[in-house]
Parts: structure tokens; sequence; C-alpha cells
């Protein structure tokens, strides 16, 4: 077999798994197996492949085939730039969630900063990395994924610009860090109701605890507004990316002490994606 011909194999097997992106994907895991770039993937079709490669191939187009994420197949994201690793245990990080970011970055220029459930820790580290006076708290509850955020924290140049928190709540926060100039976060947010039509690729692999948002999917955005106005400085805001408008019409009709909403943000489809409140 050579390179070209991994190539076909890899497409027509992901192909007849009805997976919709199958000739990029296709790719992806030839390059993953072979060791190589793309550019010399597409520029050496004529190059042999060895069995140990075509047997690597082979695994990796199984995995895929059971949709576990391409993400976790590769162990590598791309989020604002950055190459971040991921694995089971922690969300891939999603191209809206930069929206998070951009809109974080625009109201907020140095001081502290709460990322809520960091995950593979892609939100902090895009703020660190843009804000050069700036600290970021990067609380998480879950171990596993604690272990990705550490190893793409520790990667970085502004590592000693944050601190990765194992906690469950604000409460839990260190005093140190407190009043906070604002509280970001990606929290999950999808009603219980829904987990089960989400995509295999999600439903089977990513962690339920960073999804489940409870019967209307704002359990832990209640949780952080509820907790917020005590941490943070007069002015500072609380940014977070949620689930459409019906989520932002039940928002909009909850008080929140001390916190007014301010604005709302759509995604590139139009739905409705982030809530910025501030404190008065
Ligand atoms: C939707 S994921 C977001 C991960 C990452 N910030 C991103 O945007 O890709 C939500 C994260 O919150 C974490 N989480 C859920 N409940 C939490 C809690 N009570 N305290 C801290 N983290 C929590 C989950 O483990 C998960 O990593």
């Amino acid at each position: 077999m050579n390179r070209e011909e991994a190539r076909r194999f890899a497409l027509e097997r992901l192909k007849a798994s009805g997976l919709p992106r199958a000739a990029l994907e296709a790719d992806l895991l030839c390059t993953e197996a072979l060791s190589c770039s793309r550019e010399s993937l597409l520029a050496h079709p004529e190059e042999p492949v060895g069995p140990g490669q075509e047997k690597q191939l082979v695994s990796l187009l199984e995995a895929r085939i059971l949709r576990r994420p391409l993400a976790y197949i590769r162990g590598q994201a791309s989020f604002w730039g950055m190459d971040l690793e991921v694995g089971e245990g922690c969300l891939v990080p999603r191209p809206e969630t930069e929206i998070l970011v951009e809109t974080a970055l625009e109201l907020f220029h140095c001081g502290r900063f709460l990322d809520w459930g960091t995950g593979s820790g892609c939100v902090a580290l895009a703020i660190l990395s843009e804000r050069n006076n700036s600290r970021g708290l990067m609380l998480e509850k879950s171990p596993a994924a604690i272990f990705w955020a550490w190893r793409n924290l520790s990667r970085t140049a502004f590592r000693d610009r944050a601190l990765l928190w194992h906690g469950y709540s604000l409460e839990s926060i260190p005093s140190s860090w407190v009043p906070l100039d604002m509280i970001v976060g990606n929290p999950p947010y999808i009603p219980t109701s829904k987990m089960a039509s989400l995509m295999p690729d999600v439903r089977f692999y990513e962690p339920h605890q960073a999804l489940d948002g409870g019967p209307d999917g704002l359990d832990d955005v209640k949780d952080i507004l509820a907790g917020a106005n005590r941490l943070l400085v007069p002015g500072g805001t609380v940014l977070l990316e949620i689930g459409g408008a019906r989520q932002v019409n039940t928002l909009r009709s909850m008080p929140v002490e001390g916190l007014d909403l301010i604005r709302v943000k759509k995604d590139l489809s139009g739905k409705d994606r982030i809530v910025v409140w501030r404190h008065r």
C-alpha cells in the first residue's frame, strides 16, 4: 500500500460509516498513522506505507467509525490559534466558545479573572495569552479534566499567572483571589431531556458532567449567578456561554442580586450564545 492508496482506503471506510467530513478526517487519520504532515501526505502519494503504519491506520479508523471524537484520537484540538492536548475526561473545545473569549477580551483588559469549569483550559489560556497584565484562576471539578488543563497550562510561558484549582463551586475558590474583575465560564447547559439526542461522538465519549445542565440546562448558570455578586469588584462582569433564546428568556426573567444583564451575543448561526452581566 502507498500513501495514495491509504488515503482512498480511509476515505471509503469513513464514507461508508456515514461520517460527514470523511475526506478531511481520512487525511487527518492518515497523517496520524503515518506520522507525517498533510502537505507531505498530499505531496508524496507514491511513498510506501509500512505494515505497522497500515495496522495503526486500521485501528484509528475503527475508533473513528465507533464515533470516538477525532480530537481524542489525535490527542489534540485547535482553539484560539493554540494546539491544545485533549482526551477522555475533558470537553473538546468548540468554535463557538471563541466568541466567549472575544467578548471577554472586549470587556477585560487587566486584573484577575475566574474561568469557571476550565476543562482543557482553553478559555483561560486564550485570555491569558492576550492580556499580559492578567491573572487567571482556573476552577474545575473533574480530576480528569484537570489533568488536561495542567498539560496545556504547564507548556505555556504564562503558567505563573494562573492557578489551576480543584473545586466544585464559587465558595471553594481561595480567598486571596477575591475580589475578581471578571468571571467567565462555559458551564454545562444542555437540558437533561436533550442529552439522549446528542450526536454519538458527544453522547458516548465526552463527559456528561461537562454537558448536562439539569432540567432547563441552567443549574450551574444559576449557581454561578447566585454567588458572583460577593466575589466581583463594582463594575466587574460575568460572561457565560449558554444554549439559545429560551435560556436567555429564563435568565432575563430571573432577578439576580447585584447584577444587571447587559448584553446577549449570538454565534455565527444566529443562536443566542453569550450572556453578560455587570456588577452594580
Ligand atoms: C462545557 S465544559 C467547558 C470546558 C471548557 N471551559 C471549554 O469551554 O471547552 C464545562 C466544564 O465545567 C466543569 N464543571 C461542571 N460542574 C462544575 C462545578 N460545579 N465546578 C467546577 N467545574 C465544573 C466540567 O467538568 C467541565 O470541564
